[in-house]
């Protein structure tokens, strides 16, 4: 029997328990026809507001090298140059762009990887740690990085190679508190600092801000550009 506070709320024997009721089993068997005939990507794109998650061909600069990828949008550069790439070197640490350790180089600025789609480094020119050795000659920053003990567990360190690189190349006569300063954006967990900033410092020092084999990269770059 219907209760009375339902019969006073409706006033012709329709409550608004029942009006409920009804609402719902509606709205259940609205959804349950939509996922019957819609794949989750089109149950997406028909809420509105959802870019399509397609892969795409996405061809990318890297050291000097042209790499064409089928990516979808969502792919950051860090997974794109690791997984899809096997250039390892930028460390995948945090993944919430606070580390430093996946630094890589965008049109000659270091450049946090994990913090940029792949689809938005199309037409730039991207540079890897990898890039810093050819055979055997590597950068004077990695030599540096061994010269002064500036490396524990390593974690940090391609990423602080990186951001050094790119310091040093914009900065070639900075002072100590000047590197200390330029390289705020990377984060070592186990505290070679003090190495990392005298190897630094000793080339800020020598005044060799770019080495051959940056100039030997930016050579590719302008005889790729011109
Ligand atoms: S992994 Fe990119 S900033 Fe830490
Ligand atoms: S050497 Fe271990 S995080 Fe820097």
């Amino acid at each position: 029997m219907r209760d009375r506070k339902d019969q006073n709320e409706s006033g012709s024997g329709f409550s608004r328990r029942d009006f409920l009721k009804g609402s719902s089993a509606a709205a259940a068997a609205t959804a349950m026809a939509t996922s019957a005939t819609e794949s989750p990507a089109q149950q997406s794109q028909s809420q509105g507001n959802v870019a399509s998650a397609e892969a795409r061909d996405v061809t990318l600069s890297i050291n000097g090298q042209q790499h064409t990828l089928s990516l979808e949008p969502r792919v950051t550069l860090l997974d794109a140059l690791r997984n899809d790439l096997n250039l390892t070197g930028a460390k995948d640490v945090c993944d919430t762009t606070t580390c430093g350790a996946c630094t890589v180089l965008i049109d000659g600025k270091a450049t946090y990887a994990c913090a940029r789609f792949a689809v938005e480094c199309e037409g730039a020119e991207i540079q890897t740690v990898e890039s810093l050795r050819n055979g055997s000659e590597v950068d004077e920053v990695i030599e540096g990085f061994v010269e002064h003990d500036a490396m524990q567990c390593g974690f940090c360190t391609p990423g602080f190679v990186m951001a050094t690189r790119a310091f040093l190349n914009e900065n070639p006569n900075a002072s100590l508190e000047d590197i200390q300063k330029g390289l705020g954006g990377n984060i070592c967990r186990c505290g070679t600092y003090h190495g990392i900033t005298q190897c630094a410092l000793q080339i800020a020092q020598k005044g060799g801000a770019c080495s051959w084999l940056n100039e030997r990269l930016v050579g590719d770059l302008v005889a790729k550009t011109a």
